[in-house]
């Protein structure tokens, strides 16, 4: 397990560099990530690169010891580039050209920005791919990010075209795939096919989920081409870019496959307030702490999704150490934060954290950012933590020896989340929320969950929850069926196998393809206003059902778990699950969006038919547990010591602080 922090040597006196370097070291700090940004000084005029203060500034920290990780610096194409060839720039959804002065602001299919972009990483690799001291390269930095996943340039319009092509042959296959017969959008013409933006209203939903799919295989394509120049010129060094954690805009599924293994960029308090809206439904009780520390549930679904997509180790490459500058209130966080972070995300399976940064910045958009020193250098809050940190580092590698291995998996598709988003038809229904219901309740017993794609090999888990598995082909629907007849347990939840790969709704009975497996038809679909719910018997209990709601026949040989109770819906089943296969395989569909509690519920009871490892009593709120190995490591988020009943002994976890069990 390897402690690192970002560095930018271009921000600080020459002069300063080794002090920096040392105490680096004496903190215990091993990987420094330098250069994402430097393009303007590495090369201040076309063709002119100035290699003297990053060749110094290497030598400096590797004179320390200091394993560097290089970052190529296409993320901020400076001044003079973006002012000679201008359509490099991207174009906004409000058809505005994105103007020079921050970063982020070029086109990922422009020819030109391509063709710069090969000069200044094939100079880069060249002068640094040989280099000792540099063990692994960053492409870019955070793709995506500040929404320019898409851009609606002329450039992109015509890649967009030529996409369109590749996916479907014809203008027959792509208007008969988008459902063109509606509101006379029939196309006689690929150059009549343009992005879909300043339209009048609701745009064509197929239409819109090609884009998101063109516009993130940009993106892929864009890092493929940097991939390629880096592993031709840097053999052995590994090969990553930093992700965004429950970013919803690219398939990190895709973006990952080029790569050695990925790494994010955690900000526990900045999600606090911005990323946890996208996991939490607005009436849904939060955790008091968040301010802080951060929701450690929302931190750890991002750690796992994060571990999913490879399902491999990562790294965390920006790990949050004071405050930040881009939430709404930028809290500061108190002692023992820092720590708790990095044991949550080595226990998650992070192979080294990295802090940002090393020195708050005196200047510029980022000067009210913390760092692990003060502007005036002195130690800050997180510098004093890493410090600590010293005793934790012998437990801290032998933790980080054993393996993830988790007997639950949450199905992950980002066109399924795409597809929701573009029609959520209940408001607040999102694909993201229904995962993190599920996954919130799993961590209450814990209970380790990967988040992955439905292509990995699914037979390592004994449960796989698919809370909406919307989009579904035959392949899809092969792979779960085979799942389930080789003695797996599969929940499904609502709206799953509602339509085909090109959004769609399917022409078979719903859930479409997926109906045979789970041998039930859904005959209606409710969503529910707040304050409006079905009665459901379920466990000999009553209780209610809102939110969205599915009316169920089961097929004969198909077992009912929960049934409504009250009109519209009574007596349909709610909750069924078929017997698949002779290994004792089950396929179960759950037909409501359950409340935490009824979340809770259910996930005992489906990890109990699957022999699952949990729990016998739910953790107390605040509180999480990751095994790695033979090691539990329970970590309390919440401002009081808890107890915790663990394998028949009774545990006091202190709070913000983390006990490992062997
Ligand atoms: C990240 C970014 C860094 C820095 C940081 C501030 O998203 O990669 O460059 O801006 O946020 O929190
Ligand atoms: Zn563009």
């Amino acid at each position: 397990m390897k402690l690192g922090v970002c560095y930018y040597p271009e921000h600080w006196p020459e002069d300063r560099w080794a002090i920096d370097a040392r105490l680096m070291r004496e903190a215990g700090l091993s990987v420094v990530r330098i250069g994402e940004f430097a393009w303007a000084q590495l090369e201040p005029s076309v063709g002119v690169f100035r290699w003297d203060w990053l060749d110094r500034a290497i030598a400096t920290l590797a004179a320390e010891g200091l394993q560097i990780v290089l970052g190529t610096p296409t993320a901020t194409p400076p001044a003079w580039l973006a002012r000679t060839w201008p359509e490099i720039l991207q174009v906004d959804a409000q058809g505005r050209r994105r103007e020079f002065g921050s970063r982020r602001h070029y086109c990922a299919n422009s020819p030109v920005y391509r063709q710069h972009t090969a000069r200044i990483v094939t100079a880069l690799v060249e002068r640094y791919g040989a280099h000792p001291a540099v063990i692994g390269w960053q492409i870019d930095n955070e793709f995506g990010c500040h929404d320019t996943a898409r851009c609606y340039c002329p450039r992109c319009a015509q890649a967009f075209r030529v996409w369109l092509q590749a996916r479907y042959g014809t203008l027959d296959e792509l208007n008969e795939a988008w459902g063109t017969a509606f509101w006379s959008q029939w196309y006689t013409d690929w150059s009549q096919i343009e992005p879909p933006f300043l339209a009048v209203t609701e745009q064509n939903v197929s239409q819109v989920l090609d884009y998101g799919r063109f516009s993130s295989d940009s993106w892929v394509d864009y890092e493929r081409r940097q991939v390629d120049l880096l592993r031709k010129g840097a053999p052995g060094k590994f090969i990553t870019h930093n992700l965004m954690g429950n970013f919803p805009d690219l398939d990190y599924h895709a973006l990952a496959r080029p790569l050695d293994f990925v790494v994010w960029d955690s900000y526990p308090t900045g999600y606090a307030e911005q990323m946890a809206m996208q996991l939490y439904h607005p009436d849904d009780p939060r955790p008091a702490l968040a301010y802080d520390v951060g929701d450690p549930y929302v931190t750890g679904f991002c750690h796992d999704v994060m571990r999913g997509v490879k399902n491999l180790p990562f790294w965390v490459m920006e790990q949050q150490c004071g405050n930040v500058n881009w939430s709404e209130y930028n809290t500061g966080v108190r002692d023992g934060a820092v720590r708790l972070w990095t044991w949550h995300a080595l226990a998650c399976g992070a192979e080294a954290v990295v802090y940002f940064r090393w020195r708050a910045c005196r200047f510029a958009q980022e000067q009210m950012h913390s760092g692990l020193r003060h502007h005036d250098a002195s130690a800050a809050v997180g510098y004093r933590d890493v410090v600590c940190m010293a005793d934790d580092r012998a437990l801290m590698a032998a933790v980080a020896a054993m393996p993830c291995a988790s007997e639950v998996a949450i199905l992950s598709d980002y066109h399924d989340l795409w597809a929701l988003s573009l029609q959520p038809h209940r408001k607040d229904f999102s694909y993201q929320r229904h995962q993190f219901r599920f996954y919130r309740a799993l961590q209450h017993w814990g209970i380790p969950t990967d988040i992955v794609s439905p292509d990995i090999d699914l037979r390592q888990y004994k449960l796989v929850l698919a809370p909406s598995a919307f989009l579904v082909d035959a392949q899809l629907a092969a792979i779960l069926k085979a799942y389930a007849e080789g003695g797996g347990k599969l929940l499904l939840g609502v709206r799953s196998g509602f339509k085909t790969t090109s959004n769609l709704v399917t022409d078979l009975p719903l859930p479409g393809l997926l109906r045979e497996l789970v041998g039930v038809t859904v005959t209606d679909w409710h969503g529910l206003p707040p304050g409006v719910n079905y009665s459901v018997e379920y466990d000999g209990r009553g209780i209610e059902a809102g939110f969205w709601a599915e009316s169920l026949i089961p097929d004969p040989d198909v077992d009912v778990l929960a049934r409504f109770t009250s009109p519209p819906f009574a007596p349909r089943a709610a909750l069924t699950a078929r017997r698949v296969g002779d290994s004792g395989g089950r396929a179960l569909y759950l037909g409501w969006y359950p409340t935490p509690d009824q979340a809770e519920a259910i996930v005992a009871r489906v990890s109990d038919l699957a022999g699952v490892r949990r729990m016998a009593q739910p953790l107390p709120e605040g509180v999480v547990m990751v095994r790695r190995g033979a090691y539990a490591i329970l970590l309390n988020f919440s401002c009081h010591a808890q107890a915790i009943e663990i394998a028949g002994q009774r545990v006091l976890v202190p709070s913000r602080d983390v006990v490992i069990i062997d």
